[in-house]
């Protein structure tokens, strides 16, 4: 019988859903119908507390009512207008606000609709950057394994992850990748930033020598690692990353769609580690996660290098359908205005203390191997089970999620990245839970 005639709702065949394990998925499903600041209600009726502000995106808690208003109003007002050599006011007014939180000189924003997007405008943005400089033998991208860089297939050439590449083809020729900076032998339940590793930065040294810097556009990093198992940058990696580029006249774009908006403790990563970027790829956060929407911030140099040309002549040949969409600009200027009236940009600074005391409090529980954590960020390292990799995380998720609590998981890595709203008695809740899960011996 045609799938036409089951319209039900719920009949869940239909939906291939992204990233998931669909067949599990439908035999036990896990659905939301309703949200409100940290908690999440469920199908069946039951409230769960959001670890990980839905995909670390949900920075300023749920359905809040300034971002649903202002969606609600420009709906009504101006739904669409052209993005491409015609404008809203909205999308001009959201600009000049990033660019007053982003770091200094960080002065043009190019907007996208997800991190996806925004990963493959800034690659798109390198090359063409060099080109317009008549520096245009530098087409070599640089990422790092264990990278996260969406899905696109830039992202995924620049991207360290496995099991994301392996089933693409050859990707984007021309990339290579810098060695991950995980060392757990060494750093192993490290509060903050770990001691050991900064000197793998200068493996870009080693990359560089082999290639040339001549051939070589940009090198793109995750601050902090985050869909791999939050990865935190060893000690003086960062600024390391940015003398070794400086030097050799390579951009470096950092990805801040996790780290952005606040994650840290301050606007960006960039300021929060005093590293400065050429390029910071967001989204997420940037709306809150209730429209899609990302934002790839650039510098005044990279800028202004384009802005050459008959004046009539497109300078950047790039761009989507919904750049800077009405609604979309409407919902992220009401989350910044959120974050501001609430100091949720430099919440988890206030926060980042009592959240490690409570996360690291768990090294006692059996097959944690390691914790880890950054401003309101944490990480929970299992010990696989033999023979079966992801298992045990797997099932921490689904007994949290039966107990009333969001967690992510990725391989035996458990990810927590509340709501920047997150009260202490929140944070009590969570690991109190997380205590009663890891305790059972899953
Ligand atoms: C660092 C980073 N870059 C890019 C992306 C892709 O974002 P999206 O899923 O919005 O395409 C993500 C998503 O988690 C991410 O963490």
């Amino acid at each position: 019988m045609s799938n036409r005639l089951n319209t039900t709702p719920n009949d869940l065949r239909a939906f291939w859903m992204p990233f998931t394990a669909n067949r599990q998925f439908k035999k036990e499903p896990r659905l939301f119908v309703g949200a409100k600041d940290m908690y999440y209600t469920t199908h069946d009726g039951r409230q769960v507390l959001d670890g990980t502000a839905g995909l670390w995106c949900v920075n300023a808690g749920h359905c809040r009512p300034k971002i649903t208003e202002a969606i609600r109003e420009q709906a009504g007002e101006l739904d669409y207008a052209p993005a491409f050599q015609l404008g809203h006011p909205k999308a001009f007014e959201l600009a000049n606000r990033l660019v007053d939180i982003a770091p200094e000189g960080m002065d043009h924003v190019l907007y996208t609709n997800s991190g996806s997007e925004s990963v493959e405008t800034a690659l798109k943005v390198a090359l063409a950057y060099h080109r317009v400089k008549g520096d245009g033998s530098r087409f070599r991208l640089i990422g790092r394994e264990r990278g996260y860089h969406g899905v696109n297939f830039g992202g995924i050439s620049v991207g360290g992850i496995v099991s994301n590449r392996k089933m693409f083809g050859t990707l984007l020729t021309g990339v290579d990748h810098m060695p991950h900076t995980h060392q757990p032998g060494k750093n192993a339940f490290t509060r903050g930033q770990p001691e050991h590793g900064g000197d793998l930065a200068t493996e870009l040294e080693r990359i560089v020598t082999l290639h040339d810097a001549s051939t070589i556009a940009a090198v793109i990093v995750e601050p902090i690692a985050g869909s791999t198992g939050v990865l935190i940058p060893p000690k003086g990696y960062l600024q390391k990353l940015r003398e070794i580029c400086t030097k050799h006249g390579i951009l470096l774009i950092f990805d801040e769609v996790i780290t952005g908006f606040g994650r840290l403790g301050a606007p960006f990563a960039a300021q929060y580690y005093d590293v400065k970027p050429d390029m910071i790829t967001t989204a997420k956060g940037l709306t809150n996660g209730v429209i899609p929407m990302g934002a790839v911030f650039v510098t005044a140099e990279i800028h202004d290098a384009f802005m050459n040309g008959p004046e009539h002549m497109i300078e950047f040949m790039h761009g989507y359908t919904y750049s800077g969409n009405p609604i979309a600009s409407a919902a992220a200027l009401a989350t910044l205005d959120t974050y501001k009236e609430e100091g949720l940009l430099t919440r988890a600074a206030e926060l980042s203390d009592y959240w490690a005391d409570a996360l690291h409090s768990l090294k006692d529980c059996p097959n944690v191997i390691d914790i880890r954590n950054t401003g309101l960020i944490g990480a929970i390292e299992l010990d696989p089970i033999a023979g079966e990799p992801t298992k045990r995380a797997f099932t921490a998720f689904l007994k949290a999620y039966e107990k009333g609590l969001l967690i992510r998981t990725t391989g035996d890595i458990i990810a927590l990245s509340p709501p920047l709203i997150i009260e202490k008695h929140h944070i009590d809740e969570l690991f109190a839970k997380l205590r009663e899960i890891l305790q059972n011996n899953i």
